[in-house]
């Protein structure tokens, strides 16, 4: 696929199913988000494979956010959004953990160079034929969540990202 083609063509899947990525294109999508321009040679980009033994960790600490930050989150709605993260094929966590001892790089931009190496990895799956989302939403932003995959309260989750076939 020519460049343009993926840009053009590269959009958030509406669904996803079975199967998610291999290790070996897993790899291959690192190895574009870790080609995205960045200030300094910081690479302040973090991806954590939240899958297997760590997915139902992930799923409970996103469910405990929403209740952190809504004590009226019914139990109803926490199985909800448990089951938005264990249905999906594969779930990686994108994430700047920002370099604060080198002041020539202001936080933004550390902040951007890791939305950069996700645009990469996107177009990347576009490519490989991975269908894929870019999510966010409150959890991204809770220190539970950040804990349940390795990373402090001050450091960024820029992307929750679902990764898998795309169901046209
Ligand atoms: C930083 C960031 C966070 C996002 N978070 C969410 C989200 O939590 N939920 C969602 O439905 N879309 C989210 N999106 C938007 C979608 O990933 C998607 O890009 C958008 O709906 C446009 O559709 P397209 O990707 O098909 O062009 C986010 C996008 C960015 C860049």
């Amino acid at each position: 696929m020519e460049l343009f083609d993926a840009i053009a063509s590269r959009s958030t899947a509406k669904s996803l199913t079975g199967p998610g990525p291999t290790p070996t294109q897993i790899a291959r999508l690192l190895e574009a988000a870790g080609h995205a321009p960045d200030h300094g040679k910081l690479k302040p980009w973090r991806f954590v494979a939240v899958n297997g033994a760590e997915r139902e960790a992930f799923a409970n600490a996103v469910a405990e956010s929403r209740r952190d930050q809504n004590p009226g989150f019914t139990d109803e709605q926490m199985l909800l959004e448990r089951e938005k993260i264990r249905r999906s094929p594969s779930i990686l966590v994108a994430a700047c953990v920002v370099r604060k001892d080198i002041p020539k790089v202001p936080e933004i931009e550390q902040v951007i160079a890791a939305g950069a190496a996700v645009e990469n990895l996107l177009l990347a799956a576009t490519e490989l034929g991975i269908g894929a989302m870019w999510k966010t939403g409150p959890a991204a932003y809770s220190a539970r969540v950040k804990a349940a995959v390795g990373l402090a309260a001050d450091d960024h989750i820029v992307a929750i990202l679902h990764l898998g076939t795309a169901v046209k």
